[in-house]
């Protein structure tokens, strides 16, 4: 479906930003850096009901979910290790999409099997609403979904396909987004299948 632009200011989708190669080398990469943060399940404050996507982070924060909340944190939440540095790839991305002056401070990156999806959910945990969030889609295809400001605003969905990049900057920076559905071996890119997200992020005001 094609993304109505005046619906969400801000909204950037670039399909196949990431050439097949490119691809090929930034899972190069994560599969080496994920030896190190390795990937964990997330669970829901206070019920502790786990996520159906595994996650780690990459830079100086990383955000985590537990039974005491949402947060940032410098360390991995089961090595208490600092989590492993942002590749160079991203945060060129982000100084090539991402129109802001201050450096990215964490990479989350999101492992969805093909029968995990995601909650509409606004990215507000961030100290600073003034920069964006840049996403990297590899792996399966997904459809995600986006709302508005208010969780009652009517939504789109769009296909993300792999090597795709979306920036949420602007108005469209606090909209309701989520993953409706994985569709499972629709890429070739994971030898295990599934799909990997990467969401570019600052934390601190600046
Ligand atoms: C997220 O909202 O953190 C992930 C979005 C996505 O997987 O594309
Ligand atoms: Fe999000």
């Amino acid at each position: 479906m094609h993304l109505n632009e005046e619906f969400t200011e801000g909204f950037k989708f670039m399909p196949g930003y990431f050439g097949r190669q490119e691809q090929k080398e930034l899972v190069e990469t994560l599969r080496y850096l994920v030896k190190e943060a390795p990937l964990f399940t997330p669970v829901m404050p206070r019920t502790g009901k786990p996520f159906s996507v595994r996650m780690t982070n990459l830079g100086d924060l990383g955000w985590v979910s537990d039974r005491n909340g949402y947060r940032y944190q410098p360390q991995h939440p089961t090595s208490g290790e600092n989590w492993p540095a942002i590749p160079k790839v991203l945060i060129e991305l982000w100084e090539q999409v991402g129109g802001c002056p201050a450096s990215p401070e964490a990479c989350l990156v999101n492992y969805y099997a093909p029968t995990a999806k995601m909650g509409m959910h606004q990215d507000k945990d961030e100290e600073t609403f003034d920069a964006p969030v840049v996403s990297v889609s590899l792996g399966d295809t997904a459809l995600f979904r986006i709302g508005g400001v208010e969780r009652s605003d009517a939504t789109q969905s769009l296909k993300l396909n792999s090597g795709d990049v979306v920036v949420l900057a602007g108005e469209s920076r606090l909209c309701y987004h989520g993953i409706d559905r994985v569709l499972g071996g629709s890429s070739s890119l994971l030898k295990d299948g599934g799909r990997l997200n990467l969401t570019l992020r600052r934390v601190s005001p600046f």
